[in-house]
C-alpha cells in the first residue's frame, strides 16, 4: 500500500480494503503507559513541551493497537503562546487563562509573535514520530478553529453555554470578526510549519462549532474558518474538519474547502456525506459505548459501520476517548472494523 495507507486513501475517496481507523485522544490517561511518562514529565503541559516525551506517548497507542493513523501530542492551546496568551492546565484538567479576553480593548492588544518555542516544539516531536511510524500509517496534525479557540479566549475556559463568547460576537461583530481572523493567520502558519515537519493530514477541532446557529455560524465562524484552510491549499495535505453537535450546520460548511468532516454521534453519518458531496465523513461512536461491555461495543460499533457511506469514511468516535475507557472496549471497537470478532 502507498505512503499513508489507508488513512490517505479514504481522505482522498480511493477504494480501500476495510475503513481506516483511529480515535480522538487516542493517547490519555485512560492508558496506563501515558499515565506514568506524564508524571514522568511532571504535568500535562510539560508533557506537551518535551519533545521526546511528546514523540513517546503518541506513539504508545500505536503500539497496543493496529490504527492507521497517529496524531501529534499537543493540545489546541499550546500555540496561543504565540499571540502572548498564558494559560495553565489545572488538577482537574481543564485549561484555565490567567487574563481571559473579555472585550474589544483585549483582543486588539493581541499581536502574533510569529512561530515561537512551541511551534519548534511539536515540529521536533513530528519529525520523531514520522520517522518512528511505518510509511502506510499517517501522521495527523492539528490545531483548533478559531471560533473554538476564541471561546477558550473570551470564557476563560470550557463553557457549558459559550455565552459570553456568543456575546461577543453578536454584540461586537467587527472586532469579534478580526479576533476569528488573527486566530485563522496564526493556526494557519502553525499547520503549514506541521506539515513542513512530517504531518501527512491536519485536523482543525471545531469542538464547539456546535453552540452557533446555522446563522451565526455562517456569518461569523465561516469567513475565518474559510482563511485558515485556503492557506493551507499550498501543503496539498488532506484537511479534516472536526464540527462537533453540528448536525444543524451541515448545510454551512459546504463552502468551507475540507476533503473530510469529522461529526459526532447527533449527526448522521450518512445525512453528512449526501449534505457535503465529495467529501469523506469520519466519526462518530459515542465514546459512552466504551463504558459498556465489549460484546455492546462491538454491536454499536457494527451499526456505526453500517450507517457510514461506501466510499471516503474513517472509523472514529464522535469526540476524545473518556480517561475512563476500559483498554478491552478499545480492542472490541477495533476487532469489529479490522475483522476478528
Ligand atoms: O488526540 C490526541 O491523542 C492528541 C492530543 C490532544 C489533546 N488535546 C491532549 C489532551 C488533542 C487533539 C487535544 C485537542 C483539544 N484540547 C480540544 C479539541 C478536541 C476536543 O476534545 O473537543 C480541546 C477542546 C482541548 C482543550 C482541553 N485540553 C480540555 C477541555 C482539556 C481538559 C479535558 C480533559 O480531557 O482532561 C484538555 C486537557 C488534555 N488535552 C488532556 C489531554 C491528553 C488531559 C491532560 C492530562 O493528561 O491530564
Amino acid at each position: 500500500m502507498r505512503t499513508g495507507g489507508r488513512f490517505l486513501a479514504a481522505c482522498r475517496r480511493e477504494p480501500v480494503d476495510r475503513p481506516p481507523v483511529w480515535i480522538m485522544r487516542q493517547a490519555g490517561r485512560y492508558l496506563p503507559e501515558y499515565r506514568r511518562t506524564r508524571s514522568e514529565a511532571g504535568s500535562f503541559l510539560s508533557l506537551c513541551r518535551t519533545p521526546r516525551l511528546a514523540a513517546e506517548v503518541t506513539l504508545q497507542p500505536l503500539r497496543r493497537f493496529a490504527f492507521d493513523a497517529a496524531i501529534i501530542f499537543s493540545d489546541i492551546l499550546l500555540p496561543l503562546t504565540s499571540l502572548g496568551i498564558d494559560f495553565a492546565f489545572s488538577d482537574d484538567g481543564g485549561p484555565r487563562l490567567r487574563e481571559p479576553l473579555r472585550g474589544p480593548t483585549e483582543w486588539a492588544g493581541l499581536r502574533y509573535h510569529g512561530p515561537g518555542d512551541d511551534t519548534r516544539k511539536v515540529q521536533d516531536a513530528i519529525a520523531s514520530v514520522r520517522a518512528a511510524l511505518p510509511t502506510d500509517t499517517a501522521l495527523l496534525g492539528f490545531c483548533g478553529a478559531p471560533w473554538t479557540l476564541a471561546s477558550y479566549l473570551v470564557e476563560g475556559g470550557t463553557s457549558r453555554d459559550h455565552a459570553a463568547a456568543k456575546a461577543a460576537l453578536f454584540s461586537h461583530p467587527e472586532p469579534a470578526g478580526k479576533l476569528l481572523v488573527a486566530l485563522a493567520d496564526a493556526m494557519a502558519e502553525y499547520l503549514l510549519a506541521q506539515v513542513e515537519a512530517g504531518a501527512d493530514a491536519v485536523q482543525v477541532f471545531d469542538s464547539w462549532a456546535g453552540a452557533l446557529s446555522p446563522a451565526a455560524y455562517t456569518e461569523f465562524v465561516v469567513p475565518a474558518t474559510r482563511r485558515l484552510l485556503e492557506r493551507l491549499d499550498e501543503a496539498q495535505v488532506p484537511r479534516i474538519l472536526y464540527v462537533g453537535g453540528g448536525s444543524h450546520l451541515l448545510p454551512s460548511l459546504v463552502p468551507l474547502p475540507v476533503e473530510v468532516v469529522s461529526v459526532d454521534w447527533r449527526t448522521d453519518l450518512l445525512a453528512a456525506s449526501v449534505a457535503l458531496p465529495g467529501r469523506s465523513v469520519q466519526g462518530n461512536l459515542d465514546p459512552a459505548f466504551l463504558l459498556a461491555p465489549p460484546d455492546i461495543v462491538g454491536e454499536a460499533t457494527r451499526r456505526m459501520l453500517a450507517a457510514a457511506p461506501a466510499v471516503g469514511y474513517i472509523a472514529n468516535l464522535g469526540h476524545g476517548i473518556r480517561p475512563d475507557t476500559p483498554v478491552e472496549s478499545v480492542d472490541a471497537f477495533l476487532a469489529a472494523i479490522q475483522g476478528g470478532s
